[in-house]
Parts: structure tokens; C-alpha cells; sequence
């Protein structure tokens, strides 16, 4: 009763979105049947590639055939079939009959698209249960992810290709994702490389959280002369307070709330076109505008509001799911204390929806356990809250997990979904005891970058213990930051169990390209909970028609290319939202 009140109100909301679209809304009419044609006077915000035809209730509701693919629909019976049909935002039909899968189009409200897939790989819309992707639409500059890099040439050429769409003068910067270790050369580029790419527009990139970065010879003259900047003859930018200083002053020029929504639009793009169509994000470290605000530092009270407005307006292509971190310093717990009064769980539509604490529920100093982590877990286990929380080794995780028994020994969290992410050395005990706590983990691949470990000392996670002890278990990159949001490198660590440098560091712990990819999909649905758990991560009828149409065969491709994959085609509630043209 109380909740249905309580969501009247967000629901006039998007109606409201959906009146005041109609009028801009993109004219489709399917003339033929196998091609598509818009006709409008209304210019869309985004590049002409995304279709953003159809909305409902504010999330995006398209109809689409998919044939003559390799459709794996990570069902119960892991069926391979050459046909999908999604009808308004839903899958329809799964099967190899064509007349059939057409006839339950036939009532589509929608225009159909057909696409060949000329025998391309298919996948559910992959599931990412952990990253930083607000932060990633809060970048300053033209953020252009060096993820898929392999040398210096690599990182050229993107940037050469980035210039092409950014004004005169426009700052084109790369912030966290990545790192000198995947490059062949092993170093970032020098000023002069970077010089013989791009002249027209200052250049920043930077690694991790704090650097350290690079510049041009463009971006070194301003940032020498605007923000005092030490920068070295060849571009080079020191980690800590020079790359902050650089990092703060962009941010402080450059960032008004138009940008932060083209820095959305953006992420969105790059998301979709390395097919993760949905993310839970794992929130920021609350920013102190000064310079030892690093990559992973925002404002945790405003820096979501570019992301709602794309939404209103209409352009959202990916799903955002939103967990809120609190930084508290003291077993009151403030600010976490009025997030449980003012904010609903799972509170939203299918396009963004709120979810759960985390990863942080107090500050740095506190978050490993002890009593204002316990004071605030007690706070989120009343209100029935999820509460996620980040542990890097055992003895985090050990005192976590204590507190995470008195917790329960007060009030059952069995049925809340706890969940630790990361866990990189994790022990059967540990997963012993918090499977008996109804809990999951979360891991990821975040050592591939620049981890270290070998026989005897294994950099982790240990993701073949992890799946023998049947525990929940999810995938979350931790991306943006100090690791890739692609999933693609993360999954090449769990299957080879080597870093960028091609170093085997993780032995004995390898898993399966079909595991890999069902914690990716299946298996994440757990993790974000509420109605998603129905409506996503497995292609059967019913779910929501979200598809990504691979550019090699994950199953088949030598085990190094895999980290390079991208999605060819991404479709998101039945629409193309991403076509990189190469079908
Ligand atoms: C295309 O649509 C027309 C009706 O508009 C129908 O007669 C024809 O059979 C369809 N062709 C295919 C290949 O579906
Ligand atoms: C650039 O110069 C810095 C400082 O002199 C040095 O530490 C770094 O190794 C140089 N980088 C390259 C790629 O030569
Ligand atoms: C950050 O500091 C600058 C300079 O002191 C100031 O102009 C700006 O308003 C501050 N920004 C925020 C978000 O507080
Ligand atoms: C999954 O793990 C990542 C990092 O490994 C973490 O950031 C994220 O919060 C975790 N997700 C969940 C749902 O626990
Ligand atoms: C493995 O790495 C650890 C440090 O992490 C080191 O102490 C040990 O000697 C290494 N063992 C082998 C066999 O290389
Ligand atoms: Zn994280």
C-alpha cells in the first residue's frame, strides 16, 4: 500500500516524459520490410546511428527480427538458436522457424526491424553488477577510452579518430581505464607521439585513479600556464598532486551541466558499443575540489543529475542501475541515516533504478569493520535494505564478515542479498560462511591491468573456488577507474588468468568461456536484484529484448583476442541503439 503511494508520483513523472516527447518523437515508418525509414524534422542529439524510435513509459520499447544468427540464450537448457524476435521491448520468439517467429510480430505496435546476422555470435545484453560508469559520464574533455589498445600506434589512431568529432579546441582526454601495461611499448605516449596524432586540440590522458598522465604540446602550454602544472620535455605529467592539478583545473573549466550530459551520452555510447547493456554503479568518493581529487572523486549529491536528465530527455540507451555510497565517519552514520529515510530501493523504471548502500557504507577509515561499519550495516538490515561492500583480502573481509554475523544475529539478512565485492585471495571458510548468510560475490578482473602473482601466491579472485562452493556469484569490472569498463579484458583474465603484460598470475583458477559469460548475464541478475532478476540476462520469451551481436566468435576465437571483442550490433528493449556498421 505504502509502496504503490509512494510511486504514483514517479510514474505521473514519466508520463509526463512521454507527453511532452510525443511531439519530438521520431517518425517511423516501415515501408519495406527488411530496411527502416525515419522521416523527421527533429534532429536528433545523439549521432545518426542511434534510433532511438520508440519510447513507453519513458524506456525504450522497440520491435526487432534477429536471423540467421548464433543466438545463445544462456537459458536453463543453454539453447543455441538462429532466431529472436523481440515485439514492443519484449522477447516474443526464440527458435528456428521464421514464419513462426514473424507471425508473433505481426501484432507489434512498433515497426519491425529485420537484420540478418550473417552467423554472427549473439549474447543476452551483458550485465555488469559493478562499476563506476557515473563517473565515467562526468569526465571532463571528450573521454576516449584507451581500453582496447595494444601499442602506442593503437592509441594514435583512436585519438586521431576521436579529433574527427571534437570542435577546435576541444580538450580530448582519456581518465582512468587503462594502463601503460597493455601498450607493447609499456609507457604512455610521449608529447611528441601525441603531437604527430592530433595538433588542433589539447590532450590529457591519465591512468587510474591519480595518474600519471600525458599531455601534447597544446595541453602542455595551457596547463603550464592556467594550473601550474609540471610537465616534463616529453608530455610527461607526475602521478599524485601535478596529475590533480591538471585533472582539477579541467574539471573546474570545463565542466558545466551540457558537458557533464555529452560526457553521459558518451559513456552510453561506449558502453553499448562493447555490449554491456546494463550497470550497476558503485558511486564516487566524495570530491573536495581540490587537487588530490582523483579520477574516482565527484560531488555523491549532484553527479548522478546529467545521467536522470538524459533519461528525461529521452536519449538514455543503456540501463543504469544506482547505488548510493556514504563516506560517515562516526556510529550515527548521518548522512546514511537520511538516505534510508528519504530514498526508496528499487525505485525507478527498467531504463534506471535505484539499488542498493555500496560499495562504501562508511568511510575509508572504517569500511574494513569495526563499530561504525556495524552501527550502519545494523541501519541498512532494519530498513531491508541490500548492502555491498568492497573487501580487497582477508582480513577486511574477515572483519567485515563479523560484523556482518552480529548483524544478522540481531536481524536476518539471509533474504537481503549482502554482497562483497572484489575479493581477490577469498578462503573457502569465508565463502563458507557467508553463503551461509544468504550472501554472493561479486568478483572481477581489475588485476589485469597491473596485478602480480604466481603459483604459490595467486593474484585472485579465485574464480574456479569460487563457482565449486556454490555461492552466488556475479561479475563486476569495478570499471572505469583503475580497471576496463569493457568486460571483454576481464573476461580474457578469468579465462587465461593473464595481466595486460601476457603474465600468467592467476593459475588454477581459470574458468570457462561459457562460465564467464553467464556470470556476465544470468548470474548478475541476482546481484541487481529487485524485477530484474525476471526480466533480464537470459534471451527466453518474456525478458526484456536486450542483444549484443559480437564482432568475432567468443567461442571459438584464440583465447587472445578475446579481450578485444566489441559488439557489432546492441540492442536494448528491441533497439538498435548501437550499429557499428559492419553488418
Ligand atoms: C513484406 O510486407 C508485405 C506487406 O507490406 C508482405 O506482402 C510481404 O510478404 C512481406 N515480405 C516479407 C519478405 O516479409
Ligand atoms: C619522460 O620524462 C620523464 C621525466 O623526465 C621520465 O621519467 C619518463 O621516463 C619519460 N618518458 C618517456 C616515455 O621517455
Ligand atoms: C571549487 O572551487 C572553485 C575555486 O575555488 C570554485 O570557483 C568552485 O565554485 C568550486 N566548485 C564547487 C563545486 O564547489
Ligand atoms: C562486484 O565487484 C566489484 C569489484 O570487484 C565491486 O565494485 C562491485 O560493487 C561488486 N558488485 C556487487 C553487486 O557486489
Ligand atoms: C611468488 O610471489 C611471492 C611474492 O608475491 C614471492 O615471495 C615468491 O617467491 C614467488 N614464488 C615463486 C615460485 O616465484
Ligand atoms: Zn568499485
Amino acid at each position: 500500500m505504502f509502496a504503490i503511494i509512494a510511486i504514483l508520483p514517479f510514474l505521473l513523472v514519466f508520463q509526463f516524459w512521454v507527453l511532452f516527447a510525443s511531439p519530438l518523437d521520431v517518425q517511423v515508418s516501415s515501408n519495406t520490410n527488411s530496411t527502416l525509414s525515419i522521416e523527421s524534422s527533429f534532429t536528433p542529439v545523439l549521432p545518426p546511428r542511434f534510433i532511438t524510435q520508440s519510447h513507453t513509459s519513458g524506456s525504450l520499447r522497440g520491435s526487432v527480427l534477429l536471423y540467421n544468427g548464433k543466438i545463445h540464450t544462456i537459458g536453463p537448457s543453454n539453447l543455441v538458436v538462429s532466431i529472436l524476435a523481440v515485439r514492443d521491448g519484449y522477447i516474443a520468439y526464440t527458435g528456428d522457424d521464421l514464419p513462426e517467429a514473424e507471425r508473433t510480430l505481426s501484432q507489434s505496435s512498433s515497426p519491425v526491424r529485420k537484420i540478418n546476422l550473417r552467423r554472427r555470435v549473439a549474447v543476452p545484453g551483458l550485465i555488469d553488477c559493478h562499476n563506476h560508469i557515473v563517473l565515467l559520464g562526468n569526465r571532463p574533455g571528450y573521454h576516449t577510452p584507451l581500453e582496447l589498445s595494444l601499442s602506442v600506434a593503437d592509441v594514435k589512431a583512436t585519438y586521431q579518430q576521436r579529433a574527427k568529432g571534437v570542435p577546435k579546441d576541444g580538450w580530448i582526454t582519456t581518465i582512468g581505464g587503462f594502463s601503460p601495461n597493455q601498450l607493447k611499448e609499456q609507457r604512455l605516449p610521449t608529447l611528441e607521439e601525441l603531437d604527430s596524432a592530433v595538433n588542433d586540440n589539447p590532450i590529457f590522458i591519465s591512468t587510474s585513479f591519480s595518474g600519471p598522465a600525458t599531455t601534447n604540446t597544446k595541453g602542455r602550454e595551457i596547463l603550464e600556464r592556467e594550473a601550474s602544472v609540471v610537465i616534463a620535455t616529453n608530455g610527461s605529467i607526475a602521478s599524485g598532486l601535478e596529475n590533480g592539478k591538471a585533472l582539477l583545473w579541467l574539471r573546474q573549466s570545463l565542466l558545466g551541466f551540457e558537458e557533464r550530459k555529452r560526457s553521459v551520452r558518451s559513456a552510453m555510447e561506449y558502453a553499448a558499443s562493447v555490449g554491456v547493456t546494463t550497470h550497476l554503479d558503485q558511486g564516487a568518493f566524495s570530491a573536495t575540489n581540490t587537487s588530490s581529487d582523483g579520477a574516482a572523486s565527484e560531488d555523491l549529491y549532484t553527479f548522478h543529475l546529467p545521467w536522470l536528465s538524459v533519461y528525461n530527455d529521452l536519449d538514455g540507451i543503456i540501463r543504469l542501475r544506482i547505488n548510493f555510497l556514504h563516506d560517515d565517519t562516526t556510529t550515527e552514520n548521518p548522512t546514511l541515516v537520511e538516505r534510508l529515510r528519504n530514498t526508496f530501493p528499487f525505485f525507478g523504471n527498467d531504463m534506471m533504478r535505484t539499488g542498493a548502500i555500496g560499495e562504501f557504507a562508511v568511510g575509508i577509515a572504517d569500511y574494513a569493520g569495526g563499530p561504525v561499519f556495524e552501527a550502519a550495516a545494523l541501519k541498512i538490515a532494519k530498513a531491508g535494505w541490500r548492502l555491498e561492500v568492497h573487501a580487497l583480502g582477508e582480513n577486511d573481509l574477515k572483519t567485515q564478515l563479523e560484523g556482518f554475523e552480529k548483524v544478522d544475529a540481531e536481524v536476518s539478512i539471509k533474504n537481503l542479498r549482502w554482497v562483497v565485492a572484489h575479493v581477490p585471495r577469498i578462503s573457502t571458510d569465508s565463502l563458507r560462511r557467508l553463503k551461509a548468510l544468504g550472501a554472493g560475490v561479486n568478483v572481477s578482473g581489475w588485476l589485469y591491468l597491473s596485478g602480480t602473482g604466481n603459483t604459490t601466491n595467486p593474484a585472485g579472485p579465485p574464480f574456479r573456488r569460487i563457482l565449486d562452493s556454490g555461492i552466488r556469484g556475479g561479475f563486476g569490472p569495478d570499471g572505469a577507474n583503475i580497471a576496463p569498463l569493457s568486460p571483454w579484458p576481464h573476461a580474457y583474465y578469468a579465462i587465461t588468468g593473464k595481466n595486460a603484460k601476457g603474465e600468467v598470475i592467476n593459475p588454477g583458477q581459470s574458468i570457462s568461456r561459457q562460465e564467464v559469460l553467464e556470470l556476465f548475464t544470468k548470474h548478475n541478475t541476482w546481484f541487481l536484484g529487485g524485477p530484474d532478476e525476471h526480466s533480464l540476462g537470459i534471451l527466453e520469451t518474456g525478458r526484456l529484448g536486450d542483444v549484443a551481436v559480437l564482432s568475432e566468435d567468443y567461442f571459438t576465437i584464440p583465447e587472445e583476442r578475446i579481450r578485444q571483442l566489441r559488439s557489432v550490433l546492441t540492442v536494448v528493449g528491441g533497439v538498435v541503439v548501437w550499429d557499428s556498421g559492419e553488418i
